[in-house]
């Protein structure tokens, strides 16, 4: 069920620990902030993003995170009670100071800045949650939807402003990933 133990040399300055001789799988190409914490069953895809401060906790259950998705500063990252896993599909964006605890985002969805998402909670892929919000357990925030408040309720459909957010947000991430990959790699 795990994949094999790597952990490329230029993160290693990031904290990466093993739990119960899981340490995480992370790609080669990611970018991952030297002050990052990532502990235990997590695998983190190409291209994506683990920005300053963040922690992903695979500890009693999995993390995924999938290919070209960002994390942005000082999220949290953790996981349920078995068979509660949390995933992070691809091209996703999490924005600064998220709690994405136990649920399931989708590929090409958005948690908007201090959003949290709680145990079993589903938020399909094309789907946005704006920030501030917070998705109660089990609830499934549905494609083309925009949900906000605390708890989450369904607003609207998404306009213009929120599909474009959704769109362009993981590529510029990446595109930002490279550049401080690139520069912390070659820093003395
Ligand atoms: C969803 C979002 C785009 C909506 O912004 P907006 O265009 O100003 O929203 P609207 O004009 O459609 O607002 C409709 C109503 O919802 C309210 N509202 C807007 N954003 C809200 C939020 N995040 N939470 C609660 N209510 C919100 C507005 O005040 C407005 O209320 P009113 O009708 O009583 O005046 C924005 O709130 C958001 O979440 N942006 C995400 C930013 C982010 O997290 N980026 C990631 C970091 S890079």
């Amino acid at each position: 069920m795990q994949a094999p133990v790597r952990a490329p040399e230029d993160i290693l300055v990031a904290l990466i620990f093993p739990f119960k001789g899981l340490l995480p799988n992370i790609a080669e190409d990611a970018f991952i902030a030297p002050n990052a914490t990532i502990v235990g069953d997590v695998t983190v895809g190409a291209g994506s993003s683990i920005w300053f401060g963040v922690v992903l906790r695979g500890d009693f259950n999995r993390i995924h995170v999938g290919i070209g998705s960002n994390i942005q500063d000082n999220s949290v990252v953790h996981v349920g009670d078995p068979p509660t896993d949390t995933f992070i599909g691809d091209n996703v964006l999490i924005g600064h100071l998220a709690m994405i605890h136990g649920c399931h985002i989708e590929s090409g969805s958005f948690i908007g800045m201090q959003a949290t998402v709680l145990d079993g909670a589903v938020v399909e892929s094309g789907a946005f949650v704006a920030a501030g919000s917070l998705v109660a357990p089990g609830k499934r925030v549905r494609s083309g939807e925009l949900w906000a408040g605390r708890p989450a309720r369904r607003v609207r459909a998404l306009g213009d402003q929120e599909q474009t957010m959704i769109r362009r947000g993981p590529s510029r991430y990446a595109e930002l990933a490279r550049m401080f990959k690139k520069d912390l790699s070659s820093s003395p």
